[in-house]
C-alpha cells in the first residue's frame, strides 16, 4: 500500500478517572472525534511530518535511531517511531500530514490518538502487526519517553480497543477489557469548558506519588490492593492530603462498580449520581478540577434530560462528559452554551458523540 489515509479515534472517559496509574477500574470509550493521518510512501528513509497547525514540517531519518528531546507536537510520533526502531523494524521512508476533528487540549486524548495513529501507520507501511495490547503499550511508553507524562494505560488502550457503540470496562492490573453495550436511551454529550491550566503536568506526577505514597504506608504495592472494607476501617490511619487522594481513588473504584451496574440495568438516574459523586470527589479530595468544569458541572444539574456530568480526564481545564437524554440532545445543548456564556463569556464547544472503533484505515492508492 502505496498511499492511505488513516483516521484515529479520541477517547472520552465516562468514570474510573486517576484510576489506571493505580491499577484499578476504567470506562472510557473511543469517540467519533479524531486524528487523520494522510500517508504516502517515500523511495528514500527520510519520515517528513506535517501538521495543518504548524508552518513548518519535521524531517527525520529512520536509518539513525530517534532519541527523545524537546517537547514538541511531534513528540508523540517520534517515541512511536522509536518504539519500533527498538523492535528491529526496518521503517520505510514516508510522507504524513497530521489534522484534527478533536479539540486540541481538550483532554480527549489527542495525544494517545497521534501515538495510535502512528503505530498503525508503520504497521500499515510494514505489512505487519504487533498485538493490540503490545501497541498500546509501546505508545504509552513513547508518551513517558518522549513527551515526559507518566501517565497510565488508559488513553492507550481505549483508543486502541474502541469498539461501536460500547464503553471498555479496563481493569488496570491484568489488562482485562469488558465490553460494556452503551444503550440507545442515553447519549454521550462532551463538553470543552475551553481553558487549560498550565499547572497540569507537574500535578499530574505528583498526585501518582501521592498515591505511592499512600500504598506505602498501607503496605501495599498499590491502593488496588485496598478493599472498600479495610479502607472504612482503616483510612485514619493515614492523614492530610495523601489520606484525600487515597479516598478518592479507593470510592472511585465502588462508583466505576456502581455505575456499569446501573448502565447495564437502564437506572440513567443511579448513573448520573455516580458521575455527580466521582466529581465532587475529583473536585474537593483529588483537586484537579477548576472553576470552570464546575461550573458546567453546576449548570448540568438544573437542565432537564441531564442524568449525571462529570469532568473526564486528567483536569485542570478540559471537557466535561454528561450523560443524557438523547431526544432533549438539542435543548440540553443549547441550556449549555447559553449558561455557560452568561457566566463565563466562553462559547463552549460540544458535542454528542457515538462510542466508535480503534483506528480505521483506508486505502487511497
Ligand atoms: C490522563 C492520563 C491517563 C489517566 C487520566 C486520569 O488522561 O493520560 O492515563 O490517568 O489522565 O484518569
Amino acid at each position: 500500500m502505496n498511499t492511505f489515509s488513516l483516521f484515529t479515534p479520541g477517547r472520552v472517559n465516562l468514570i474510573g478517572e486517576h484510576t489506571d496509574y493505580n491499577d484499578g477500574l476504567v470506562l472510557p470509550m473511543a469517540i467519533e472525534k479524531g486524528i487523520v493521518m494522510k500517508v504516502s510512501r517515500r523511495d528514500d528513509r527520510l519520515a517528513v511530518l506535517r501538521s495543518d497547525h504548524q508552518e513548518t514540517s519535521i524531517t527525520l531519518d529512520l536509518t539513525n535511531e530517534l532519541l527523545a528531546g524537546e517537547h514538541h507536537w511531534s513528540c508523540y510520533l517520534q517515541g512511536v517511531i522509536a518504539g519500533f526502531q527498538r523492535l528491529g523494524w526496518e521503517i520505510p521512508g514516508f510522507d504524513c500530514e497530521v489534522s484534527a476533528t478533536l479539540p486540541s487540549g481538550g483532554g480527549l486524548s489527542s495525544s494517545a490518538a497521534l501515538e495510535v495513529g502512528m503505530a498503525t501507520v508503520i504497521e500499515t507501511l510494514c505489512e505487519r502487526k504487533i498485538s493490540l495490547e503490545e501497541k498500546a503499550l509501546l505508545c504509552q511508553k513513547a508518551e513517558h519517553e518522549f513527551a515526559g507524562v507518566p501517565c497510565g494505560i488508559m488513553d492507550q488502550f481505549a483508543v486502541t480497543f474502541g469498539k461501536a457503540d460500547h464503553a471498555l470496562l479496563l481493569d488496570c492490573r491484568d489488562r482485562q477489557i469488558e465490553y460494556v453495550p452503551l444503550d440507545p436511551q442515553v447519549a454521550i454529550l462532551v463538553i470543552n469548558c475551553g481553558v487549560k491550566h498550565s499547572l497540569a503536568d507537574g500535578e499530574y506526577a505528583q498526585r501518582r506519588s501521592q498515591c505511592e505514597q499512600a500504598a506505602s504506608e498501607l503496605g501495599v504495592s498499590s491502593l488496588r490492593d485496598v478493599s472498600w472494607q479495610r479502607w472504612q476501617q482503616e483510612s485514619a490511619t493515614l492523614s492530610g492530603v495523601v489520606r484525600q487522594r487515597a479516598q478518592h481513588v479507593l470510592s472511585e473504584h465502588q462508583r466505576t462498580l456502581t455505575f456499569v451496574e446501573a448502565l447495564k440495568n437502564q437506572q440513567w438516574q443511579s448513573a448520573g449520581a455516580a458521575m455527580y459523586a466521582s466529581h465532587e470527589s475529583l473536585r474537593d479530595d483529588y483537586a484537579v478540577s477548576c472553576a470552570e468544569l464546575d461550573q458546567l458541572v453546576e449548570i448540568s444539574r438544573l437542565i432537564a434530560g441531564v442524568h449525571g456530568c462529570r469532568m473526564t480526564g486528567g483536569g485542570f481545564g478540559g471537557c466535561v462528559v454528561a450523560l443524557i437524554d438523547p431526544h432533549h440532545a438539542t435543548a440540553i445543548m443549547a441550556a449549555f452554551r447559553e449558561q455557560y456564556l452568561q457566566q463565563t463569556g466562553i462559547d463552549a464547544e460540544m458535542f454528542v458523540t457515538r462510542a466508535a472503533n480503534g483506528p480505521l484505515v483506508e486505502v487511497i492508492a
